[in-house]
């Protein structure tokens, strides 16, 4: 079997192309080293240096591959509303050119990296699929768009497509600057170098945070599954508030960190939790690592 990760020298691909190549005879990477995190070295994974907003490379990179799992993106909140053409570059018609490729290959599936994000500041907790589509930023319509791309090529051409929707990831290898994506990660980058948590209004709102080794996982749990043509929610099922957050990594810093409440951001939502029994009934995903536990593993991973 041979599987393809685009992107898969980000944040979350890296990780996923090493657990897949335990599992596949062959890993592809196509990646266009735009934002690398790890470069995965392993005999059996190779690198197709390219871009998916390049049809032609995009099919060339795909031949003969059964599954492809599309991570690559420009994943950044703030820059999307700033430049909304470059995610509408990347995400949209780099996901296209993906799922014509698949289509021209005879790829049997694509499992793709949605994003929480396409749900906006949902208003019922927990969120489950069935809540309104309501993106707040260029990023987060972008996502969702390439979730339409595999419905409709599940529906016109029959190839199994899941769009997994993960929630706030972190873990080993996030990069801090995007305090977006990678809040934990500043926290602990900002605790141990600059001994100062900075959080964003009263730190009551919540995040549903999940590990990044369960959200490969689940990539590889889509794989094995039957579950076709679904978009399904990726998260902990729990809510950590950004102050408990805060405490926590303080707590596993060895200097003495000071915790400063600072004005709220316009459009941070209040809430956000994963309704994942879709997950558990569909993949039968379950998340394994407790946020405590995530937290020590990465404080590890950073010192
Ligand atoms: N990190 C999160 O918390 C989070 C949350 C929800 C969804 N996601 C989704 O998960 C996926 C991976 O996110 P990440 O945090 O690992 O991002 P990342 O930026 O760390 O990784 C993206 C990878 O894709 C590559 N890439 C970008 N544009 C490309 C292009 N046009 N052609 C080829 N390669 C390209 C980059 O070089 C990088 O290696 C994204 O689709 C993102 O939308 C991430």
């Amino acid at each position: 079997m041979i599987g393809l990760v685009t992107g898969g020298y980000g944040f979350i691909g890296n990780q996923l192309a090493e657990l897949l190549s335990n599992e596949f005879s062959e890993v592809r990477i196509l990646d266009n080293l735009s934002n690398v995190a790890r470069v995965v070295r392993l005999p059996n994974v190779h690198l197709i240096e390219g871009d998916i907003r390049d049809a032609e490379t995009t099919f060339k990179a795909l031949r003969d591959v059964d599954i492809v799992f599309h991570t690559a993106a420009r994943v950044d909140v703030v820059a999307s509303t700033r430049e909304p053409f470059v995610d509408l570059g990347n995400n949209i018609l780099g996901t296209l050119s993906v799922c014509e490729a698949a289509r021209k290959n005879d790829v049997s599936k694509i499992i793709y990296s949605s994003s929480a994000a396409v749900y906006g500041n949902a208003d019922v907790f927990p969120i489950d699929e069935m809540q309104p589509i309501r993106p707040i930023s260029q990023y987060a319509a972008s996502k969702y768009s390439g979730e339409l791309y595999l419905a409709a090529y599940h529906s016109l051409y029959g190839i199994d497509t899941i769009s997994l929707r993960y929630f706030n990831v972190y873990g080993p290898y996030q990069r801090p600057e995007n305090a977006y994506s990678g809040v934990i990660s500043k926290f602990f980058y900002d605790a141990r170098s600059n001994a100062k948590i900075e959080i964003f209004g009263d730190g009551k709102q919540t995040r549903d945070f999940v590990y990044v080794k369960d959200i490969v996982r689940a990539n590889l749990l889509a794989a094995k599954s039957k579950a076709s043509g679904a978009a399904i929610n990726i998260g902990s099922g729990v809510e950590t508030s950004i102050n408990d957050l805060a405490i926590k990594i303080k707590e596993m810093v060895p200097s003495n960190v000071r915790i400063e409440h600072v004005t709220p951001r316009v459009g941070d939502g209040r809430r956000s939790l994963a309704d994942i029994s879709l997950a558990k009934k569909l993949i039968n995903y379950e998340p394994e690592t407790k946020i405590a536990d995530g937290l020590e593993k990465l404080s590890r991973f950073m010192s």
